[in-house]
């Protein structure tokens, strides 16, 4: 059985795990530095490199010894981490730290991608879901279907063409006056509203898997703008309702399309959202597929699901090279 520690600075989290290959997550620390951009509406890139260079030790140190290892030479095989994709001020302490660590405990060390990264979430919370799986993989920077073979072996069926979901959700929070992160806001408000308050168009109805926002976005602006009466509560549920009417739509397409799929996932921060959370379980009952509807924990960004697809890479493709650089737009179609 191997061990890896991993390391995830891919955005404003620092976190930090060690994970064993039988899946079992040993340690998760996470700290976050959301607080310091709330005021600015977003994640400031600058102000998470510098949260990242504070925190990332500490953090380290919490999760060797949250696993009962000598921080100081811990008994692990490998150290994982993020080399991608992500903010490059961030990806790169991350990486630094985690050639540091490798260099001095002579240990080897894989970069791994953050997306790929999300993939493995199901392994560590539900062993015993079936594959193939079909993956909806959405957060504040992506918006992907993905159809997972096996761990380690998928095929991007669609993605978004503009605005990822959880982009959306942000920037149509904002607008309508909420506090960021929006998403769990707006997900808070439509639970009381009506959804056909706002006459919204559904976007991307053809028979791809690609995706769509930002047009939604603009017509929430233009609908509020013209019907300025309508309650906030009734914007967010038709909003949510014709995000939620989009991705089930393709997720629905895409598992007609593959009839060997034996179980749906959700991945990403926008996995927490309600609507999605209901439509997806919705889908898989009728379908008579398994479910993986992840934990909050598990939905956003963390090191343990880095470290099990960094056990994975490392078992198939061995170490990478202590010269291996961060690549902030690598896609997951790219990953082999
Ligand atoms: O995965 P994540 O923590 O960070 C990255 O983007 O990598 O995702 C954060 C995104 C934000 O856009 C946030 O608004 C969205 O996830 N989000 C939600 C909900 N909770 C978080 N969107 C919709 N409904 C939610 N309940
Ligand atoms: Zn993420």
């Amino acid at each position: 059985m191997s061990l890896a520690l991993a390391i995830e600075t891919s955005c404003d989290d620092t976190a930090a795990a060690v994970v064993d290959s039988s899946w079992h997550v040993h340690s998760s620390v996470i700290e976050s530095s959301i607080d310091q951009h709330r005021a600015f509406g977003g994640v400031v890139p600058e102000l998470a490199g510098r949260a990242h260079l504070t925190t990332i030790a500490p953090v380290v140190r919490a999760a060797l010894e949250g696993a009962g290892l000598d921080p100081h030479a811990p008994a692990i095989d490998v150290v994982a981490v993020t080399s991608g994709p992500g903010l490059i001020g961030s990806l790169l302490i991350g990486l630094s730290a985690a050639k540091a660590y490798s260099l001095a405990w002579e240990l080897p060390f894989v970069g791994v991608n953050h997306l790929e990264g999300h993939l493995f979430a199901p392994l560590l919370e539900r062993p015993e879901l079936e594959w193939p799986l079909l993956t909806l993989l959405v957060s504040g920077g992506h918006s992907l279907i993905v159809l997972q073979l096996a761990p380690g072996e998928h095929v991007v069926l669609g993605e978004t063409i503009d605005d990822a979901a959880g982009e959306a959700y942000d920037k149509v929070a904002r607008w309508l006056g909420l506090s960021y992160p929006g998403g769990p806001e707006i997900d808070r408000l439509a639970v009381s509203g009506a959804a056909d308050a706002l006459n919204l168009p559904v976007s991307m109805t053809g028979d791809d898997f690609d995706l769509s926002f930002s047009g939604l976005k603009t017509a929430v602006v233009r609908a509020t703008q013209k019907h300025p009466e309508v309650a906030l509560a009734d914007v967010a549920a038709s909003f949510q309702a014709a995000v939620a009417e989009q991705l089930l739509r393709k997720l629905r397409r895409a598992l007609e399309t593959h009839p060997e799929v034996r179980g749906l996932a959700l991945a990403g921060g926008v996995a927490a959202n309600s609507a999605l959370r209901r439509g997806v379980g919705e889908i898989a009952a009728d379908a008579g597929v398994g479910a993986y509807l992840p934990s909050l924990a598990m939905c956003t960004d963390n090191a343990a699901m880095i470290a099990a697809a960094g056990l994975h890479r490392f078992a198939v493709s061995g170490p990478s090279d202590l010269g291996l650089s961060a690549r902030p737009n690598w896609s997951l179609t790219e990953v082999s």
